[in-house]
Formats: C-alpha cells, sequence, structure tokens
C-alpha cells in the first residue's frame, strides 16, 4: 500500500480506537519548547500546550536548542554510539556530576556507583537486581557462618567439651537421645527449620499508590491491582505498605522477618542460637507519587520509613524517575523531605527529551563490584546518550542552580492556578497536590453526576481522559489523567512554562470545572465522543 491512509492499523489499534473515541488521536507533527503542533487540514498548523510533558520528560522542553545541538554535533563527528565493553569517559562524568550534586543535597561525601538503563522500568529493575544480589550475598555470609558454628559445636560434643542439655531438645522439639545420635537429630531439625525460612522468595516494601514500572519484575512493586495482578507467578512480590499510615511499615517489617537457628557452645553446653535472615530485599518509593496520583511523601513519614528500614538493615531504593532532575527545585526530591537513599533511580528528563536513558546510583556502603559483572545491557551507558544527560546536568546546573529556582517559581504560579480553580469550584474540585512542576488537580468523584454519560465515565474511571479530550480540543491544552488514580489531572510542564500557557490552563480547568457543575455532557463531548466508552 503507498498511502498512509490505507494501512491497517496494527501499532496497538486498540489503544488508537481508545484515544480516538475521547478526542485524543491527534497526530503531532512538530515539536518545540512548551508546544506541540499538529495539521488541521484547511486551517494550518494549530499549536497546543503541553502541559502532560512527555509524563515528566520534558524538564526543559521539546528539543531545546543547546541538547538538539549537542545530538546534532554528535551524529556530524560520527561520534561512537555503540562501543560497548569500551572506557565511557562521559559515563563517567555523569556518575561524576551526579555525584557532586547528590553529595552536595544530602551533605555527605559517600560515592554512589553508577549503573545505566535505557527506561525508567530498566533502572529500577537494575536496583531491584542489585539489592537481590546483596541479600543474597549476606544470606551466603549467614549461611557460611552457621556452619562454622555448627562445625565447632559438633567437634565439641564428639570431643566431649560439651553436653546437649534437655532444655536445648525440647526448645526443637525433638526426642533427647545420647551422643552424636541426639546432636545429629537436632541438626536435622535445625536444617529443616532453616530451610524454610531462607528458601522464601525475596520481600520487597513499597508504598500503596505505588509506580516503579511495568516490567515482568518492576509491574509486581507497582499498586495498581490491573497491572500486577495477570503477572504475579512472573516475580517476587511486594508488601504494599498503607500511604502515611504511622507504624504500618514497623508492623510489616515485624511480619516478614525471619531468623536462621544454630547451635553453639556456651559453658559446656550446647545451646540454640539465633541470626536475623534477611527476608526484605529493599523498599521502594516515589518521593511524589505520579501515576498514582501526585501524592507527596511527609517530612514525618520519611522519617519514620528512614528510622524503621535503618533499624531492619533494609536498603531504600528511591524512585526519582518522575520526580528528580530538577523538577520539584532539587535534583532529588527526596533530599528536600531529608530523606537518605541506598538507591537513587533517575530517567525521563535525564535524556533531555531526545535520549532514552536511566542511571541507578548505589551507594558505596551497599554496593557489590560483583554485579557488573552479571549484569549487562546492550544500549545502556551509549555514546549518544550519555553526552545528552551530561549535558542536561550542566544545564541543570547553570548559573548558580537557576533551572531549580525557575521550577520552583514556575511551580508556585502553577500551583496558584490551580487553587483559584480549586476556590472557585470547590464543589466540583476536591485538592490540589504537589510540589515544583509536579502537580495534579483531584475533581470529585462524579460519579453521581445528573448526565449519565460523565457517570459512566466515573465509574469506569475513564471520565479523565474524557476531560483530556475536551481540553485538548477547545483549549488546546494537553494533560492526561494519572492512570492510576482517574480522578486527578496530572501537570509536568517544561521550566520555561510562561504565565501565559498557565493562563491558557486555568481558563480550560475553569471550563471543566463548570461543565461538570452543570453535568454538560453535549459541550464536554463536542457532540460526538463519549466518556470513556473504549472504541
Ligand atoms: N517510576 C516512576 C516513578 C515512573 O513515573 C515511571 C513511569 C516509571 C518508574 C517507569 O518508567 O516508563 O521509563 O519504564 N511513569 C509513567 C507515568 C509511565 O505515567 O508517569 P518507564
Amino acid at each position: 500500500m503507498n498511502s498512509l491512509d490505507e494501512q491497517p492499523e496494527l501499532a496497538e489499534p486498540y489503544l488508537l480506537g481508545f484515544l480516538s473515541s475521547v478526542g485524543l488521536d491527534v497526530e503531532y507533527t512538530r515539536a518545540e519548547g512548551n508546544t506541540l503542533y499538529y495539521e488541521d487540514p484547511g486551517h494550518g498548523e494549530v499549536a497546543v500546550f503541553d502541559a502532560a510533558g512527555g509524563y515528566g520528560s520534558l524538564f526543559f522542553g521539546h528539543n531545546h536548542p543547546e541538547i538538539v545541538g549537542l545530538a546534532k554535533d554528535l551524529l556530524e563527528r560520527r561520534a561512537p554510539v555503540l562501543a560497548q565493553f569500551s572506557r565511557h569517559r562521559d559515563a563517567n562524568a555523569v556518575a561524576t556530576e551526579l555525584n557532586r550534586i547528590v553529595h552536595r543535597e544530602l551533605g555527605s561525601d559517600e560515592p554512589y556507583f553508577a549503573i545505566f538503563a535505557n527506561s525508567g522500568a530498566e533502572g529500577i529493575e537494575a536496583a531491584v537486581k542489585h539489592a537481590e544480589l546483596d541479600r543474597v550475598l549476606r544470606a551466603q555470609e549467614i549461611a557460611g557462618q552457621l556452619a562454622d558454628e555448627l562445625a565447632a559445636t559438633r567437634a565439641a560434643v564428639l570431643s566431649g567439651d560439651a553436653v546437649v542439655p534437655a532444655a536445648t531438645f525440647r526448645e526443637l522439639g525433638v526426642p533427647e537421645a545420647a551422643g552424636m545420635t541426639g546432636f545429629a537429630a537436632l541438626v536435622a531439625e535445625l536444617d529443616r527449620r532453616n530451610a524454610a525460612a531462607s528458601g522464601r522468595p525475596p520481600v520487597f516494601l513499597t508504598l500503596e499508590g505505588s509506580f516503579h514500572g511495568k516490567l515482568v519484575g518492576s509491574v509486581q512493586l507497582t499498586h495498581n491491582a490491573a497491572y500486577r495482578t495477570p503477572f504475579t507467578a512472573l516475580a517476587a512480590q511486594a508488601r504494599f505498605v498503607p500511604h502515611g499510615k504511622p507504624g504500618a511499615l514497623a508492623d510489616t517489617i515485624t511480619a516478614e522477618r525471619r531468623s536462621l537457628r544454630g547451635l553453639t557452645v556456651r559453658h559446656g553446653t550446647v545451646e540454640v542460637v539465633e541470626h536475623e535472615f534477611p527476608v526484605i530485599a529493599a523498599l521502594l518509593l516515589e518521593p511524589i507519587q505520579g501515576e498514582g496520583g501526585i501524592v507527596p511523601v511527609t517530612e514525618e513519614f520519611a522519617q519514620e520509613i528512614q528510622r524503621d528500614c535503618a533499624a531492619a538493615g533494609i536498603p531504600i531504593v528511591v524512585d526519582e524517575i518522575q520526580s528528580g532532575m530538577g523538577r520539584t527545585g532539587t535534583l532529588l526530591a527526596s533530599s528536600a523531605i531529608g530523606l537518605r537513599g541506598d538507591y537513587y533511580v533517575l530517567a525521563k528528563s535525564l535524556g533531555g527529551g531526545l535520549a532514552k536513558t536511566a542511571v541507578m546510583l548505589a551507594r558505596q556502603g551497599v554496593y557489590r563490584n560483583e554485579f557488573e559483572l552479571v549484569h549487562s545491557s546492550t544500549f545502556a551507558k551509549d555514546g549518544f546518550s550519555t553526552p545528552i544527560a551530561l549535558k542536561v546536568l550542566s544545564m541543570l546546573e547553570a548559573d548558580g542552580g537557576r533551572a531549580y529556582r525557575l521550577a520552583e517559581e514556575r511551580g508556585e504560579r502553577l500551583a496558584d492556578a490551580l487553587h483559584k480553580v480549586r476556590v472557585e469550584f470547590p464543589d466540583v474540585v476536591k485538592d490540589v497536590r504537589g510540589r515544583g512542576l509536579m502537580l495534579g488537580l483531584e475533581f470529585n468523584d462524579q460519579s453521581e453526576s445528573r448526565s449519565q454519560l460523565i457517570r459512566d465515565g466515573a465509574q469506569s474511571g475513564l471520565l479523565g481522559y474524557t476531560l483530556a479530550g475536551y481540553l485538548l480540543r477547545e483549549h488546546r491544552v494537553r494533560t492526561f489523567p494519572t492512570a492510576s488514580a482517574g480522578n486527578t489531572l496530572r501537570f509536568a510542564p517544561s521550566v520555561f512554562v510562561t504565565d501565559r500557557e498557565i493562563d491558557q490552563l486555568q481558563d480550560g480547568l475553569r471550563a471543566v470545572a463548570e461543565l461538570l457543575r452543570e453535568a454538560d455532557e453535549a459541550r464536554l463531548t463536542g457532540g460526538g465522543a463519549t466518556a470513556g466508552g473504549a472504541g
């Protein structure tokens, strides 16, 4: 077939049908700054304010001239893009610069080693794999200690230097027997119990409402059951801790704790000893949950997490994929709430809107050199994305950190506009949340609306997409609901967002609120689309 329009739809055709049912099946042809353009036949190019910002990947906007300039230069001078298994100075420079900034924000100087990846979920899975390798190696160390202890105890019993008292048999529920027969029965019982504890799959902790990706491992750390439950058989499971509920994390940790038991000699008698066994490989969290509805972690909750994890020896993986890279006024949104991670994962805006890249940072104290020999990824740490990431970091740090200050200042201006809509429509708008340029506006539940179409949309959880379709069609604003919290619209524009664009969004949101208040389904759908009825 020669004409585009004659081609069958083969690239996710069902999804395209859904987009078209809500008026979001627009094909963009050009992008610059905060603007996406499409061609309207007969009317020419139409400009759309992109408040979705590539789901938070466009901190410096679409096709920033400095980043485009660097990309062109790399291609023109035939920079080696794929030269795996060689020295990568740019990757090292990215790691060095990240360390410098992270140290400044954390007030520490412990190095973080960097493992590169190609997407957010891949970065998360690198952290998960590293934490699991560390757990397995720690478990082996404990098993080694137990074996040494047992060998010494056996020798003491054999030589007559130690005896097994009745209490030890009772403690393990083993019938008393003399000499090595009794000792062997104790060891068999310990082996049975220890195998049950150490043979369990690892447990990962994360928060209710979390989103850490949709690959085989990371989707099990993502709270939304629709994404997760068909695939539970494929990977280790997470325990989801209620967000912000005091004491809940400690209770979960206590419930998961296991210990291994061994035998040792004390004052000539054989006693049972316990060794804590690492069951929980890591806790993962987003400092501000994104896909789950723009829900920030409070300073108090961050402190509780830090304290409980330190007490139980559980490493913390901070997922800064969406919240990081300056979006909230610091490189790490977590540093502003006093949270210190053992691991960090950055992605999205790290690639400057052009490259697909991610990085996992692991603190020296938890780092295992062995990881570098068992983990790799063909395209990671490549010669195109790493210079771009370095450029992005230099743009963040330029002029004494002007971009961070701008993110904060523009974020306040945008939040102000959202709050005005909330104040004007308290019956329609429930909440405004977030920090910097990672903001959300939550509507009240519309499942009791007078309009059947709005009611149906609300009940199916897809009304937000109809609102997005309306905003695009009537106000030339692009935004989406947070997928797992469909009543919340998300805003993550670039740092260059203008007052005019914010006003345009505010006008659009006021109109949406008005239509929801009036239950005006005809104007909401432009007479054509449906409220989330998938095509
Ligand atoms: N972690 C967080 C906090 C994210 O927001 C995302 C993606 C990922 C991990 C996975 O990254 O898509 O590059 O594999 N969030 C998008 C969203 C999909 O809707 O905000 P990925």
